[in-house]
């Protein structure tokens, strides 16, 4: 298989990645590292045409058995030196922008254990979906370590800085309930399966939208949080006028008022 350590999935334009790793509850070793980071390469480079063709219109990422992911890999770090732990920290961290870099949504559907950089890979994604038997938080303190994939800086955007220094100075795990009403989670569902069919039905809804549009505000939104209001609603401008250059806006606007469903020609 072209990513030994993942399964992929494509149903029309919905590609589905599940990490493939369920005897070590899918941590997240070098190689599963480097496989994520040729799939999310390879979605990336089948995206950057601009034909008007999207091959992928949303991206979903789970973990195969009980877990999402436990983690980085506790047993490869035992021997790690830390210049080593450096490169390993820096490149799975090179691998959560890769994802924030995207043109298209990435939901995380998070199925099962989502701890340390699960949580952190689940955090790098667009929208955390999660089944009621799943769990979050970020155990490095009980092993000696911190955080190395993101989430320091991520937690604290999600849930805010209260809760995410306890859950980090603790290392104490939230239901899914309460990632939901932490505002971590953006819809709790009964089963793995409706999990997966939540994730893939909200992206085909994304998929019925303008596709320069929904890859303009995904930019915009990554790239004005934590900047003053001013700031970002600069970006947001610029973005607006980028918005005027495409033919979906044109399509978009000429369509609505024809009464008439738009065909995007995405671009
Ligand atoms: C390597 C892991 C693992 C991990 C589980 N396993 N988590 N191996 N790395 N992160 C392995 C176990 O060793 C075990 O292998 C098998 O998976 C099943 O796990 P069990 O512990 O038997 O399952 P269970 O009793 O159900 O407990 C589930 C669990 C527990 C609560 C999730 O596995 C756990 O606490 N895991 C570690 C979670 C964690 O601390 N993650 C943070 C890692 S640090 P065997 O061979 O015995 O069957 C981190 C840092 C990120 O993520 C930044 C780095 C730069």
């Amino acid at each position: 298989p072209a990513y030994p350590t993942l399964l992929t999935d494509a149903r029309g334009s919905i590609l589905t990645i599940t990490v493939n790793r369920p005897d070590a509850l899918n941590a997240l070793s070098s190689k599963v590292i480097e496989d994520l980071e040729h799939c999310i390469g390879a979605v990336s480079e089948a995206l950057t045409n601009d034909d008007g063709a999207w091959p992928v219109r949303g991206v979903v990422i789970t973990g195969a058995g009980k877990a999402f992911v436990a983690g980085a890999d506790i047993r490869e770090m035992t021997d790690m030196t830390p210049d080593e732990a450096h490169a390993y920290s820096s490149r799975m961290q090179q691998v959560t922008l890769a994802i924030e870099q995207l043109p298209v949504p990435v939901v995380a559907a998070v199925n099962g254990f989502a701890l340390g950089g699960g949580c952190e890979l689940a955090m790098a994604c667009d929208m955390i979906y999660a089944a009621s038997t799943a769990s979050f938080g970020q155990p490095e303190v009980s092993l000696g370590l911190v955080p190395g994939f993101g989430g320091s800086v991520r937690l604290p955007q999600y849930v805010g800085q209260a809760l995410a220094r306890e859950l980090l100075f603790t290392g104490r795990r939230l239901t899914a309930e309460e990632a939901h009403n932490a505002g971590l989670v953006a819809a709790i569902f009964e089963t793995v399966d409706d999990l997966l069919d939540g994730a893939r039905n909200t992206l085909e809804l994304v998929a019925r939208q303008s596709p320069a549009a929904v890859a303009l505000v995904k930019k915009t939104v990554g790239q004005t949080q934590g900047l003053p209001t001013r700031d970002g609603l600069k970006i947001e401008a610029d973005a607006f006028r980028q918005a005027f250059t495409t033919a979906d806006k044109a399509e978009g606007t000429r369509a609505f008022l024809a009464k008439e469903r738009p065909s995007f020609p995405g671009r």
